[in-house]
């Protein structure tokens, strides 16, 4: 008995010395070398909001109104889908067909990045929101993002966007009655085309309609998204053991980013009677971090 006591407990002890000493999530191929769990005392704050504010601060965060981000874009973003309301960021989706320039659009969305006066753009650290998703119907068109830009607006060739989180269920196929939680970036577009780089985690057992923590950390040599603060998966530069299977060289990318969040309507399955209620997802926090060792 007390040897088989000894037994579990020396195990667990070599199990986590183990779990400390090599990342145990999955990557593109070579060993990752982001943390399995985020440790706060390695990084050092350089932004956040809690949106506990009576508005929106301005200066950072740059409200889409009448905004179409790009030509074949189904909703247009209007600033009334974008409030704060108890102590929370609220971005919403909802069926209300507005003109602007001509064009009817039978959605309404709501868009908000980083670049208000002062903004705010990053290189390398780690950033994450906490944020409540709607529940979705079956073939949803809801497309509510945590996600990132360049901040110089280029598409450069080089991985054009990081999607922290991206929740979604006509966005993979047949598979249409899972939620996921999808976070990828783009390869080397002059070269191989639009190679994207993604990976989708059904998660079937996390409930999206709470709660949860969308990570990424972001250095040099990887990407890696994190789930209330646990690694998921981590893309490794250049990495020539396993690059086969994403069709194209990782390439991290290396210029600052801006954050966006919003709440877009897919168009191919948009149908009214998904939007009785207005859509709306709840952003507790955003905060980003500078490691410290570096
Ligand atoms: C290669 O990468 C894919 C994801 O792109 C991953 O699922 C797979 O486990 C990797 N294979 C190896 C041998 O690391
Ligand atoms: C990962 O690390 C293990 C243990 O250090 C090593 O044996 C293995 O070769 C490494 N794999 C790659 C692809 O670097
Ligand atoms: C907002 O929340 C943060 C974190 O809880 C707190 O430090 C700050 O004082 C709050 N600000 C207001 C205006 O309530
Ligand atoms: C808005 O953000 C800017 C930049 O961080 C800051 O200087 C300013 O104090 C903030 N305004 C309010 C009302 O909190
Ligand atoms: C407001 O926020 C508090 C704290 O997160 C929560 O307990 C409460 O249910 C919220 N109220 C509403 C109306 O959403
Ligand atoms: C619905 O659309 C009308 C017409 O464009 C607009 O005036 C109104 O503000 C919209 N309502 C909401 C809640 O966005
Ligand atoms: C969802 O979409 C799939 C594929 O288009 C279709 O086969 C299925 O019948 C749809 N289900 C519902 C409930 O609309
Ligand atoms: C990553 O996501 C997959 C799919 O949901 C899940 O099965 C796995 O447990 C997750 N891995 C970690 C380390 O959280
Ligand atoms: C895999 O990566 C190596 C090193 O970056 C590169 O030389 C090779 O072309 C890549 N293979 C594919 C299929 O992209």
């Amino acid at each position: 008995m007390k040897n088989i006591q000894f037994f579990f407990a020396s195990t667990t002890i070599w199990s986590l010395l183990f779990a400390l000493i090599c990342a145990s999530h999955s990557s593109t191929g070579s060993n990752s070398s982001s943390p399995d769990i985020i440790n706060y005392n390695d990084f050092s704050l350089q932004f956040e909001d809690y949106f506990n504010q009576t508005e929106l601060n301005t200066t950072i965060w740059k409200v889409g109104d009448n905004l179409v981000r790009t030509k074949d874009q189904f909703q247009i973003y209007t600033k009334e889908n974008v409030k704060l309301k108890n102590n929370s960021l609220v971005i919403s989706a909802q069926y209300n067909s507005t003109i602007w320039k001509g064009q009817k659009y039978d959605y309404t969305g709501g868009y908000l990045d980083t670049r208000g006066d002062l903004g705010f753009k990053f290189k390398y650290g780690y950033a994450e929101a906490r944020i409540k998703l709607p529940q979705l119907y079956t073939n949803d068109s809801s497309f509510p993002a945590f996600w990132g830009l360049p901040a110089d607006n280029s598409r450069w060739h080089y991985s054009v966007e990081i999607d922290i989180m991206e929740y979604c269920n006509v966005c993979s196929g047949k598979d249409t009655s899972t939620y996921i939680y999808g976070a990828y970036i783009y390869g080397n577009r002059e070269q191989y085309g639009d190679c994207r780089i993604w990976y989708r985690s059904p998660m079937k057992q996390l409930d999206f309609t709470q709660y949860h923590l969308y990570g990424m950390l972001w250095n040099e040599n990887e990407v890696t998204f994190y789930v209330d603060g646990v690694a998921n998966f981590s893309y490794i530069a250049k990495d020539p053991s396993n690059n086969s299977s994403v069709g194209c060289p990782i390439v991290i990318p290396n210029r600052d980013f801006y954050l966006i969040l919003n709440f877009a309507v897919i168009q191919k399955f948009a149908k009214p009677e998904h939007y009785k209620e207005t859509k709306e997802m709840y952003v507790d926090y955003v905060r980003v971090y500078k490691s410290k060792n570096q």
